[in-house]
C-alpha cells in the first residue's frame, strides 16, 4: 500500500494527482490549508484530509503529528502547493512580494520535507516529488519556440529554478530517498486564470509517472510528460 501525501490538493493539479493516484490504488492524504475545502475535496475523492499550511511551522508540525498518529509513515511526499505571485509590472515588484513567492514555493519545500523525513524514512522506498516548472528552466525560458519564453515572471521563474536545484541537491544529499521534480506544463487551472493549454490530466502526467515508477528508476531528475527537461 503506497501512502502518498500531497500538499495543496484541494483543487487543480494537486486534486487531479490525488484522484489519479487513488484510482491506481494509492492511499492519498490530501493536504490543504482550508479545512472546509480540504474536507470537501477529500470526501469527494475518498482521500483522508490533512490540514496543512506549508508556510506555517506549527501547521506543518501538526500535519506530521496527524499523519504519524493515523498512518505511521508516508511513502511519497508530493510538494505541490505553489503560488504565481502578484501580476504586476516588474518595476513594481517588492521584496515583500519576493518573500511571499519564495516562502511558499521554495522555503516551504524545505520546511515540509524536513518535517516529514522521519515518516518518509519509515517507508521501504521513500520518494519526494517537487512540482517545479519549465518556467524555472534556463533552457526553456530562452527558447523562442517555447511558451515558457513568452511570459516574464521574475519571481515565479526564479523560485521554480530554486525548486529544481533544491531537488537535485536533495537527491545528492538524501541518498536513501528518491527526490525528483516534475514540470506539469502550461495547464488550465486557477493558477493562470485557466489560460493553460493542457488539461489537468495532461498536467499531472509527469507527477503520476514519478509517483508510480519503479523505485530503481532514479533520483535527481526533472521530467515533464514527454521525458527529461533541460534545466
Ligand atoms: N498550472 C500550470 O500551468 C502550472 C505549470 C507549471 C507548474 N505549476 C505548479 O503546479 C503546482 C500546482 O499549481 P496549480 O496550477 O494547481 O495551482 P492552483 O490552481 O493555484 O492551486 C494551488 C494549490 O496550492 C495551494 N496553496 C497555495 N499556498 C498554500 C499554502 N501556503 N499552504 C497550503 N496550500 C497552499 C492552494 O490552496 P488554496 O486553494 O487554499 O489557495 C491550491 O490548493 C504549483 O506548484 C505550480 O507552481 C503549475
Amino acid at each position: 500500500m503506497n501512502i502518498t501525501f500531497i500538499t495543496g490538493a484541494n483543487k487543480s493539479l494537486g486534486f487531479e494527482t490525488a484522484r489519479r493516484l487513488i484510482s491506481l490504488g494509492h492511499t492519498v492524504l490530501l493536504g490543504a490549508r482550508d479545512r472546509e475545502r480540504g474536507l470537501a475535496a477529500a470526501t469527494e475523492l475518498g482521500a483522508r484530509f490533512v490540514q496543512i499550511d506549508v508556510t506555517d511551522d506549527a501547521s506543518v508540525a501538526a500535519a506530521v503529528a496527524d499523519v504519524e498518529a493515523h498512518d505511521g509513515r508516508i511513502d511519497t511526499l508530493i510538494n505541490n502547493a505553489g503560488v504565481p505571485g502578484p501580476a504586476v509590472p516588474a518595476e513594481q515588484l517588492t521584496a515583500a512580494d519576493a518573500s511571499y513567492v519564495f516562502e511558499t514555493n521554495v522555503f516551504s519545500i524545505v520546511r515540509v520535507t524536513t518535517a516529514f523525513l522521519p515518516l518518509l524514512r519509515k517507508a521501504q522506498h521513500p520518494a519526494v516529488i517537487n512540482v517545479s516548472s519549465g518556467m524555472g528552466s534556463q533552457a526553456l525560458t530562452h527558447d523562442p519556440d517555447r511558451v515558457e519564453s513568452q511570459f516574464p515572471m521574475p519571481l515565479y521563474t526564479a523560485s521554480k529554478a530554486a525548486v529544481t536545484m533544491l531537488t537535485t541537491q536533495y537527491a545528492k544529499a538524501l541518498t536513501d530517498i528518491r527526490v525528483n521534480a516534475a514540470d506539469p506544463g502550461f495547464t488550465a487551472t486557477d493558477f493562470n486564470g485557466h489560460r493553460g493549454t493542457q488539461t489537468v490530466t495532461e498536467g499531472t502526467d509527469a507527477i503520476v509517472t514519478l509517483a508510480t515508477e519503479h523505485p530503481d528508476t532514479g533520483t535527481g531528475r526533472f521530467i515533464d510528460r514527454f521525458g527529461p527537461v533541460n534545466w
